[in-house]
């Protein structure tokens, strides 16, 4: 006997189907609610609102418990290498052998770009920010691949996404490049995804580059942490728009825009900016908690906070013992991890911050990484992006695969003018 929730409204008594997930997560399937009793349903932000069922990633957050395809994160994060993580989420499945060589080298042979793509960094103004030339160059090969860009043909995707996981990591590094005035270098394809990353982003055309392993090692471990997060905000920015069957560079380039703002994968930049202001005025932690407490500031603690996790982030346990294991060598002292740690030292035995469930996330230590990989503050939002990259696909896919596959179309509730007729401007 199928579940239901029972629903009286004006009367009458309707039944509800109550659907549940393998994780036991339960919820009222409402897609008859309109058509049987003539309601809907208000839940701005989607508090309460899941917008499809998906086998990809589990979150849960009282529990501060990440799956990628039911696999740990944390035993991902240790055992398993970005381009695996990508191919399990994109796919379902840990790779054999031959699957893994043969994703890699399609990946590998994508990595340059059409070579008119360089031009385009010409007409970008002084500086540009890399989140909006990522998205805008990432958006510009549906036009240098408009003929096989259809989103139900199985070897056009799979082509798609060979070349957007090729490619962002040169995109991404070129919008450094020319933002410091360097040449615009081609992919290495001797080396590793995120190897080839550093050196397209630092090296110097007069000199030997030397690969710094660790840095590479520890970026491969911050990509796949950032790998995907179930439907968070520049997700189902991406599922939104690939439900109009439009394509996955469109879709990719959308998401990416919607990744920048600082409440989403923005915070990585301004949990830095924030932590630099604490510092230039004289360090004291205590003064910005109560700021971040006081209903009247808007100031809030870049850093922390989630809408799912009520319980600390695990990608942020994780990141935090990455920041120390890179912080902690000599030579390499930051001044504002001190600040981060006294930071959550106050936060996590704040009321205010008990009370809210506010702990760090993902983006409150790796700021403190990027900074000592040299990469410049405001392309700390990029390596969210190419992290998260995979996970846009994987889930822009499942919903392309979807058997309940629909146009996203939310209803409203109208609290505007009732009807009116036109007043002609000589009588207003
Ligand atoms: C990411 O969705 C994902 O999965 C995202 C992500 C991913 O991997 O894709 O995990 C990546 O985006 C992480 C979040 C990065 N953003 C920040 O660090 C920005 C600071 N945090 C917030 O602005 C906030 O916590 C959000 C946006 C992350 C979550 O916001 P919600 O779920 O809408 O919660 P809310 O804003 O309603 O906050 C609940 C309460 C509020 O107080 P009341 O109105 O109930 O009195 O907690 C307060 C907020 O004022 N609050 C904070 C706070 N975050 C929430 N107060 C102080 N400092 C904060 N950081």
């Amino acid at each position: 006997m199928a579940k239901t929730v029972t629903l009286t409204y004006e009367g009458k008594t309707y039944e509800l189907p109550l659907i549940e997930g393998s994780a036991g997560e339960k919820a009222i399937d409402i897609t008859a609610l309109r058509k049987t009793t003539g309601l809907i349903t208000f839940d701005p932000g989607f508090m309460s609102t899941g917008s499809c069922k998906s086998n990809i990633t589990f979150l849960n957050g009282e529990k501060g418990i990440l799956l990628y395809r039911g696999y740990p994160i944390e035993q991902i994060a240790e055992k398993s290498s970005f381009i695996e993580t990508a191919y399990l989420l994109i796919y379902g499945e840990l790779p054999t052998r031959e699957q893994l060589d043969y994703f890699e080298y399609h990946i590998i042979h994508h990595s340059m770009v059409h070579e008119s793509i360089k031009n385009f960094y010409d007409g970008f103004p002084n500086n540009p920010h890399p989140m909006a030339v990522c998205s805008a160059v990432v958006g510009s090969l549906a036009t240098f691949y408009q003929n096989e860009i259809s989103v139900r043909d199985e070897r056009e995707i799979e082509i798609t996404i060979h070349r957007l996981m090729a490619k962002l990591p040169t995109i991404a590094a070129y919008s450094y490049r020319k933002s410091v005035g360097r040449p615009l270098p081609y992919p290495d394809n001797s080396l590793g995804y995120a190897a080839n990353f550093l050196k397209m982003k630092f090296a110097l055309p007069c000199e030997e580059y030397q690969i710094d392993e660790d840095a590479a090692k520890v970026l491969d471990v911050l990509l796949i942490l950032h790998a995907d997060h179930e439907q968070n905000c520049s997700t189902s920015t991406a599922r939104i728009v690939g439900s109009s069957m439009s394509n996955l560079f469109a879709s990719i380039s959308a998401a990416i825009y919607a990744l920048w703002g600082p409440l989403h994968g923005g915070a990585n930049q301004a949990v830095i900016e924030m932590l630099q202001e604490i510092q230039d005025n004289g360090g004291d932690v205590n003064k910005y908690v109560a700021k971040a407490k006081d209903a009247n500031d808007p100031f809030r603690l870049m850093g922390f906070g989630h809408r799912v996790y009520k319980n600390f982030d695990p990608r942020s346990r994780i990141i935090k013992k990455l920041a120390h294991k890179i912080l902690d060598k000599p030579g390499n002292k930051e001044p504002l991890l001190e600040l981060a740690l006294q930071l959550e030292e106050i936060a996590i035995k704040d009321d205010y911050f008990i009370e809210k469930k506010l702990y760090p996330n993902v983006d409150f230590y790796s700021g403190l990484i990027y900074k000592a990989l040299n990469i410049p503050i405001n392309m700390f939002p990029v390596m969210f992006a190419m992290g998260r990259l995979p996970g846009w696909i994987a889930q822009w896919k499942e919903l392309q695969e979807d058997e309940d596959f629909k146009i996203s179309r939310p209803r409203q509730i109208y609290t505007g003018a009732e009807k009116r007729d036109y007043v002609p401007l000589e009588s207003r």
